[in-house]
């Protein structure tokens, strides 16, 4: 059997990982990677070193067999370009199977790709849904369930969309998270790392108490009322609890074009490496995030967390976990950030969330290979 992993933005790293341990642990069972052979490919839809090159340092994903070199660009070009380096990729090394993670453009657009050229697809994460489609990642979503051939489930609302869309029971997988999968192998890492080469090791011994942010999506940044409204919330949060801040370029490109001001108590940091910003944010008061992948992690190592989005496609997280929904607005973000601060939401760990997850998807992909052999 062989695979073609795709990885092309920050978020698709951490899911990565886990399946190339679980690869290579079941390349070991099977004496020789004679039966089993992968590629990894880079899309290079993130590019600079803090987007990308530390999560392979951090994360011990190997060198990409091949990188596109994809870059930055509007949706469609952006997604074009990946396919057009890809389509060439699979020409030449016919995998069997193309793995997809996440809901991000090169998701799409590889997925689409090999679909086309009769290659079955992996989606890693499929079935969540936010319904709403002025989310690019809804796109994504809805389009790479569409066409793949192994639909792997995080939670179970993902099932349930997948089914009330049609999709046949024997394509549908609940396996679990690989992003837990890596977060718990990585929370043992930092245990034995030297935590005095991060940077923020100091601000984060001098503020003791702080609040973690992370803020990047277009909803929230891309429009000057949404993101004033979310700075005040936060500039009268840092008066109370101070807040580190690693900031997106995204983020850093429209807060200079906005000119929007933010408090000293603020910490503004340039983008973090996985393990140091899992460093700062697993002893955080609460965690304020609109990005998809904390909400479940916060969730995972029982940190409260306050999404600031007005939807999420991971239920889970608020049914189950430590995670509520503020919307964008100023008044909600504080109201949700008092009654964090007064009453912090305990949660449970969700079904098959146990870091076993990639070894599940690989299981399934080598039985089914073997069936058709
Ligand atoms: C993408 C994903 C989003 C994910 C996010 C995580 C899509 C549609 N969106 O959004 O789901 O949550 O990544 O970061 O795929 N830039 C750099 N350096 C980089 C990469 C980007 O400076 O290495 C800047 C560029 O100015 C670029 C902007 O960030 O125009 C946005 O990058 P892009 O990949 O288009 O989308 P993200 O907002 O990162």
């Amino acid at each position: 059997m062989k695979l073609i992993l795709v990885a092309g933005a920050r978020p698709n790293f951490m899911k990565i990982a886990p399946i190339i341990r679980a690869l290579k642990a079941q390349g070991l069972k099977l004496k020789a990677m004679k039966n089993l052979e992968y590629l990894l490919v880079h899309t290079g839809q993130h590019y600079d070193y803090e987007m990308s090159k530390v999560f392979f340092e951090d994360l011990d994903i190997p060198v990409p067999d091949y990188f596109l070199g994809a870059g930055s660009g509007s949706h469609a070009e952006q997604t074009a370009k990946i396919m057009k380096g890809f389509e060439k990729v699979c020409v030449k090394e016919e995998p069997d199977i193309v793995v997809v993670v996440g809901d991000v453009n090169s998701t799409l657009a590889c997925s689409v790709t090999a679909k086309k050229m009769n290659i079955e697809v992996a989606h890693v994460e499929a079935g969540l849904r936010s319904n709403d489609m002025t989310m690019p990642e809804e796109v994504n979503r809805i389009v790479t369930d569409a066409i793949a051939d192994y639909l792997f489930v995080t939670e179970k609302s993902g099932v349930d969309n997948l089914l009330k869309e049609g999709k046949p029971e024997e394509k549908v997988h609940f396996v679990g998270h690989v992003m837990i999968d890596n977060l718990l192998y990585q929370v043992n890492e930092l245990k034995k790392e030297d935590v005095s080469r991060f940077k923020s090791d100091i601000l984060k011994k001098e503020l003791g108490r702080y609040a973690f942010l992370t803020l990047h999506r277009p909803s929230n940044v891309d429009i000057k009322e949404s993101f004033t409204g979310i700075a005040e919330a936060l500039n009268e949060v840092s008066e109370e609890v101070p807040i580190i801040f690693p900031m997106h370029p995204r983020t850093r490109k429209m807060m200079d074009e906005f000119k929007i001001k933010l408090n000293k108590g603020v910490h503004i940091l340039d983008p973090l490496g996985f393990r140091e910003s899992l460093f700062l944010w697993k002893d955080a008061v609460m965690v304020m995030t609109d990005s998809g992948g904390l909400q479940e992690e916060t969730t995972a190592l029982g940190v409260p967390c306050i999404t600031i989005r007005e939807n999420t496609e991971r239920p889970i997280t608020i049914e189950m976990g430590t995670n509520i929904l503020a919307g964008n607005k100023k008044e909600d973000i504080l109201r949700c950030y008092r009654e964090i601060l007064s009453n912090p939401k305990k949660g449970k760990i969700p079904p098959l969330w146990d870091g076993k997850a990639a070894e599940r998807i690989i299981d399934i992909l080598m039985k089914r290979q073997n069936m058709r052999r």
